[in-house]
């Protein structure tokens, strides 16, 4: 059928030679565009198995892209600050303390990338590197299958790690994101996806006006250096209880050292819910579009960034800037520095054990 076929592109044709550098195998990078039968689009390139854009209805039917990002491969490589736009993150999604952890009697070191601490898998992470990918489709969806192996050592991290991440585009308006690694060596795992929402449509200017859910009665509060504390305490009467739906600027500029330390909201919550249950974990409301997005995961912890980073420098695919709190992102994830937080769900992956993740985004319009 017409609008199940899946389109395979060249990535954008003007590889420089210094480009080609970085990335040893440039010619392989591809864009591969899924469609469904209610008219959204969705593009994806294997350089960062990376979500260039989303395409949309709002509730009049009319279009728009909702996914922060480039036009460009190039833009993705060269990116001032590293915004992660779109990627999948890993091997360990957000921060480990001071770039060290313990695991069976050894220590490892990782770098500091964000320092003093390690950043989202490091100088070259899942989201820098070129992943095989292969077109998948069954009933009611189609994909993208995509592969990488992370190597023992790389990064810093033990193991040998094989990770697919399949994105299948249903013909509900869901972007399901399926995670899967194996390893040969005891290894933290904690895999997400990066994608920075504005549901007016990226370049659209802030997203404060965004009304946000989060299923999350507790969140994990962080020092300076947005390193979780270890306690867990109550979101009840703080600016980080988004419980019921408040627009995402309503108590942002609230005196409030953990708005502080994450120059607004960079915060993981402690989703409500039983050990690896597939359930509601953030609801967003645009309200002058209708346009709805609901997140679904297995995973225990989602990070509620508001792109407090952006500041106007960066231009997206339409040419706009990307201004402060520009796009929001909601990254389902393990929380932060669990490798070195007993009392957290633990991310230890070990040999003959498979990591499996699943998150779905649902877009609807009211
Ligand atoms: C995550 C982190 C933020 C920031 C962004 C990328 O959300 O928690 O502090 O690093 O990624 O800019």
């Amino acid at each position: 059928m017409k609008n199940l076929i899946v389109t395979l592109f060249g990535f954008f044709l003007l590889a420089s030679s210094a480009l080609a550098q970085q990335v040893e195998d440039f010619d392989s990078i591809q864009l591969y565009t899924l469609t469904n039968r209610q008219g959204m689009k969705v593009k994806i390139t294997n350089y960062g198995a990376i979500i260039t854009s989303i395409m949309v209805p709002d509730r009049d039917g009319k279009m728009a892209d909702v996914a922060l990002g480039y036009d460009r491969v190039e833009d993705y490589i060269n990116a001032v600050d590293k915004p992660y736009f779109g990627a999948i993150v890993g091997r360990y999604g957000n921060r480990i303390a001071e770039g060290a952890f313990t695991l069976d009697g050894e220590t490892y070191t990782l770098a500091i990338n964000n320092p003093p601490n390690h950043l989202h898998g490091g100088v070259i992470g899942f989201d820098k590197v070129v992943w095989g990918a292969r077109l998948t489709r069954g009933s009611g969806w189609q994909g993208v299958e995509l592969k990488y192996r992370a190597k023992d050592k790389e990064e810093g991290y033990p193991g040998n790690l094989d990770v697919t991440v399949t994105y299948k585009l249903t013909d509900k308006n869901e972007l399901r994101v399926e995670y899967q690694a194996t390893t040969d060596k005891a290894t933290p795992v904690n895999l997400t996806q990066h994608s920075y929402f504005n549901l007016k449509g990226e370049g659209e200017g802030t997203i404060l006006d965004h009304e946000l859910m989060i299923s999350a009665k507790q969140y994990t509060p962080v020092d300076e250096g947005l390193i979780p504390t270890g306690e867990l305490p109550d979101v009840a009467g703080t600016p980080f209880d988004f419980t019921s739906p408040k627009p995402i600027g309503r108590d942002i500029g609230q005196e409030d050292q953990q708005l502080e330390y994450g120059l607004g909201y960079d915060h993981n919550f402690v989703l409500d819910k039983s050990e690896g249950e597939m359930s509601l974990a953030a609801r967003v409301h645009e309200p002058t579009t209708g346009r709805i997005l609901e997140i679904r995961t297995t995973e225990p912890g989602i990070q509620f960034y508001c792109g407090n980073f952006l500041d106007g420098r960066l231009k997206g695919k339409s040419g706009k800037p990307y201004v402060h709190r520009g796009g929001f992102c909601l990254e389902t994830q393990h929380y932060p520095d669990s490798p070195n937080q007993p009392n957290f769900p633990s991310t230890i992956l070990k040999p003959g054990d498979v990591y499996q993740s699943t998150t779905v985004f649902k877009f609807s319009a009211e």
